[in-house]
């Protein structure tokens, strides 16, 4: 064979190998969201049973800058550490014993918070927490739905047990929790009231609330009485004044802290504090909403995995209306 071909072969196959690094946002050390560096950092592997994922959108949520700000440390995950929970992708390699995806396959789920690794090029999920991503919607809006959206049908669902004709009270119902709690209760046939700030109440609205509160101009617990659920996002005051718009025998659930036991069984009410956990399942029901047409995520700002510190803070100002994504692959633009 000539040096020319032979030379030509070995090109072509460097261009094809896949690069031992990747881009990713890590933490080096604990403060603001701007203490978040975008580097090149070892592409990682699939050991058995997990699959390697070719990030293309990741989202912001609140528990992104909280751990910026230490609660990581605060859990005993040492640093670096790559942010992100919430991933849009393709799969790019399956480890061993792999069953059910191959190459090629897109796919979202959520990477819990001691994982993390979604704000990066690359990032390896176990094989059991991915589901198809939803088809009508591009990466940036399917990575808008795992962590908020599982919270809000794990608390409506699983927790507070939310059925049809009920009536439910959503504190915050544009933010990203919220707006998808707001879209979740109707499709199961629920009355919803939602508070919102003046500005988003026609969003809500939009969304399929019932009724909605400017939680700013108004005091809820004056206006709501007798609801079966309360689905609180806020805590302290608003989770106080939550008790007395309840039935007897509601349910207070809250992703922010337990509402207190004593306070619950003065009043002759039922609740619980939750944290989201993984569930495939519940992200493929999930997908088949939105490719129903029945729930929409919603993007409000988009941001390259470069400026990642930026959507950081732009979520640390806690007025975001549905979700803040970061686009790792950019999508194509028409
Ligand atoms: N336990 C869990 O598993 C879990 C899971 C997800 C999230 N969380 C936590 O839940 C909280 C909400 O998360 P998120 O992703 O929905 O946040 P987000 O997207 O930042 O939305 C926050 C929303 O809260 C609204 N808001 C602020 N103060 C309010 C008040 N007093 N009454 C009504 N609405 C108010 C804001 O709207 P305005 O601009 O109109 O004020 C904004 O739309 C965060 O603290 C997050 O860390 C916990």
């Amino acid at each position: 064979m000539q040096l020319t071909t032979l030379l030509s072969i070995a090109f072509a196959a460097l261009q094809s190998a896949p690069s031992p690094t990747m881009k990713a946002a890590r933490l080096h050390e604990f403060g603001v969201p701007n203490v978040v560096k975008v580097e090149d950092v070892p592409r990682p592997e699939p050991k058995e049973g997990e699959v390697l994922v070719r990030v293309h959108a990741s989202a912001v949520n609140p528990i992104d800058w909280k751990v910026a700000q230490g609660l990581v440390r605060s859990l005993g995950k040492s640093l670096p550490y790559t942010l992100g929970c919430d991933v849009s992708g393709v799969v790019e390699e399956v480890g061993a014993k792999v069953v059910g995806w191959k190459t090629g396959d897109e796919v979202f789920a959520y990477s819990n918070l001691m994982r993390g690794g979604a704000f990066a090029e690359y990032v390896v999920l176990p094989a059991a927490e991915l589901a198809t991503k939803p088809k009508t919607v591009d990466h940036a809006h399917a990575a808008a739905i795992p962590l908020a959206g599982l919270t809000a049908w794990q608390a409506l669902f699983d927790t507070a047990k939310l059925e049809a004709g009920q009536t439910v009270l959503v504190h915050a119902g544009a933010g990203g929790v919220g707006h998808f709690a707001v879209q979740f209760a109707k499709v199961k046939g629920a009355k919803v009231i939602a508070t919102a700030s003046k500005d988003k109440l026609a969003f809500v609205k939009e969304l399929g609330a019932d009724v909605v509160i400017d939680y700013q101009a108004q005091a809820f617990e004056e206006l709501v009485k007798d609801v079966d659920v309360v689905f609180d996002m806020i805590g302290g005051e608003t989770q106080a004044k939550s008790y007395g718009v309840l039935k007897k025998g509601g349910f207070l659930v809250s992703i922010v802290g337990a509402p207190p036991k004593a306070e619950l069984d003065a009043r002759g009410l039922r609740g619980a504090g939750i944290l989201l956990k993984p569930d495939a399942a519940e992200l493929k029901t999930l997908a088949e909403l939105v490719d129903a047409g029945k729930v929409r995520p919603h993007v409000s700002a988009t941001f390259p995995l470069a400026e990642a510190a930026k959507a950081l803070a732009l979520s640390k100002e806690g007025h975001a209306v549905g979700k803040i994504a970061i686009e790792v692959v950019p999508a194509k633009r028409k």
